[in-house]
């Protein structure tokens, strides 16, 4: 049984390893449909085809992989920074394996074909339900951990974990409104209609990037940043402005989705101001988190750790000045449907998301069992060469591609003809999607890499619940 004077590290132990693995699984399928783009005669069948693996491969890399590193980091951190055990440890094991069946059940109706159609909220009405059950525990868990915390102060990485997760129940009960029509096929339609359709589905979508994507992520930068580190964060005073303008910010942005569209066009102008003005709020983030190595640059040369922690910042920066950019209308007409939008996720997806979340599960797992550090410090420097090429390759490859594609369809000839047809423009996307796929493989090995060290350091480990720390030690 749990001692009542050690932190509940079973389910932090448990959401760990699945990161990794369903990390591995959904990267598999973002390389399957990669190489599908590249080679068609890959859509075998209907169920494995493009269009459904397409939703698959997002719905597993951010709410399987993410959200299991999520889950993982928070129960960690709320613990240590309330220095207190979790509340609930039965509904925190509920969570652990109602989230497992949430990922299984989409994993097997997406290919099926049983969609609400709804960008990153496709999964149908059961589904949904069960969602819910999962997220408000995990909100009774995470809340009753902070107010039987024995020490006055919330850290502020407690602040973003909060956030993201009050922020995401609130998206996800709003947009995924339906009324069911049949549980198999599992079917639904949606509350909204036409316009306030598109426009519940992207104030939920660009929120699922604000909260799930970003502040959820935002809370692992701030305690495991400034504990690889050895410092304290740069600006405490910073980071708490920082998480007020960013989820204030955040909730205005949504209709930069739906720019020149039947959405009334003042609220696409106020969609792009408020994108603008996200700048500040995430550089001021990204300052914060990469000035805290200030005087501690050099522990930068030789720990492979500290590099995935603090590259995942940069890559957040870029793709936070990038988001902006292509906020702007005049922009956005060149940018959208095009291959630019694949680079800017994936420079935030792969560059921020998942180098911070490796990054941190580096830092936990020799915590969790009982070794001084990885297995191998080599395979985990290897790892983050191998995965900063595959990233470099796959957001280079996919601006030139897309700045292409938006450059061919509005050529036009002095007859007012267009220059192109769009197969030619297709044709054109090739060599670049062929190099995509590269950069997929590449980040997919280091993901092997990761998984290869992590059980071996599991292995003749034990584990381990670390006592709690007594309220005037520092976590
Ligand atoms: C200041 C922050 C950001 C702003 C203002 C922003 C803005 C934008 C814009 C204008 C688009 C293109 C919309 C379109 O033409 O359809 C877009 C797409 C997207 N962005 Fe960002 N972005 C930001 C940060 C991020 C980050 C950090 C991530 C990932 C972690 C991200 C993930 C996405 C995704 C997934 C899409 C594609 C949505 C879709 O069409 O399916 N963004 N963003
Ligand atoms: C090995 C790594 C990966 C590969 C090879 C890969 C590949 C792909 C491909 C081929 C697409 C479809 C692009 C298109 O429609 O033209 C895609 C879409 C997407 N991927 Fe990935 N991906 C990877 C990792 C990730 C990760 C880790 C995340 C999130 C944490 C992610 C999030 C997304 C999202 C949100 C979209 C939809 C973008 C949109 O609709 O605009 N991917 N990915």
């Amino acid at each position: 049984m749990q001692s009542p004077a050690t932190y509940h590290y079973k389910v932090v132990r448990q959401f760990t390893v699945m990161a990794v693995i369903w990390g591995i699984v959904g990267m598999l399928v973002g390389v399957i449909i990669a190489a599908q783009l590249v080679w068609p005669e890959l859509n075998v069948s209907e169920y494995l085809g493009y269009g459904r693996l397409r939703p698959l491969h997002t719905n597993a890399v951010i709410f399987a992989f993410g959200g299991c590193a999520l889950f993982s980091t928070s129960y960690y951190v709320v613990q240590r920074t309330s220095h207190a055990p979790l509340f609930a440890p039965g509904l925190a094991a509920f969570t652990f394996w109602g989230w497992q069946l949430v990922i299984v059940l989409a994993a097997v109706t997406l290919p099926l074909g049983m969609t609400q159609g709804k960008e990153y909220a496709e999964l149908e009405w059961p589904i949904d339900i069960l969602i819910t059950l999962v997220w408000v525990s995990y909100a009774v868990v995470f809340f009753g951990t902070i107010a039987k915390r024995t020490v006055s102060h919330i850290y502020v990485a407690n602040w973003f974990y909060g956030g993201f997760i009050l922020a995401v129940a609130l998206l996800h009960l709003v947009n995924s409104a339906a009324i069911p029509v049949s549980l198999f096929p599992m079917k639904s339609y949606s509350a909204y209609a036409g316009v306030q359709d598109a426009m519940v589905e992207w104030w939920y979508g660009h929120n699922a990037v604000g909260f799930f994507l970003t502040a959820g992520f935002l809370g692992m930068m701030y305690y495991f940043v400034p504990k690889q580190a050895g410092r304290p964060i740069y600006s405490y005073r910073l980071s708490v402005v920082h998480f007020w303008a960013l989820i204030f910010t955040y909730m205005w942005a949504g209709p930069h989705h739906l720019h020149y569209t039947a959405l009334p066009d003042w609220t696409q102008s106020v969609g792009m101001v408020f994108s603008l003005i996200l700048l500040a709020p995430s550089w001021g983030g990204m300052i914060n988190g990469i000035m805290t190595l200030s005087g501690a640059w050099h522990k930068l040369r030789d720990d492979p750790i500290l590099k995935f922690l603090i590259t995942s910042l940069s890559f957040y920066g870029m793709s936070t000045f990038e988001g902006p950019m292509m906020s702007i209308k005049t922009v956005n007409a060149l940018s959208h449907y095009t291959d630019w939008t694949i680079g800017h996720v994936h420079s935030g997806a792969l560059g921020w998301v998942a180098m911070i979340s490796i990054g941190s599960i580096y830092y936990l797992l020799p915590r969790l069992y009982g070794k001084a550090q990885m297995h191998s410090m080599k395979a985990v420097e290897t790892h983050f060469w191998v995965a900063t090429t595959g990233i470099v390759l796959y957001i280079a490859s996919m601006w030139i591609a897309g700045v292409m594609q938006g450059l061919m369809w509005r050529a036009t000839n002095p007859d007012g003809t267009l220059t192109y047809s769009f197969v030619e423009s297709v044709k054109a996307s090739y060599p670049f999607w062929t190099i995509r796929l590269l950069g997929g493989v590449l980040f997919l090995t280091g993901m092997l890499i990761m998984a290869w060290n992590m059980f071996r350091t599991m292995a003749g480990g034990q584990v381990v619940d670390a006592p709690v720390l007594k309220a005037a030690v520092a976590h």
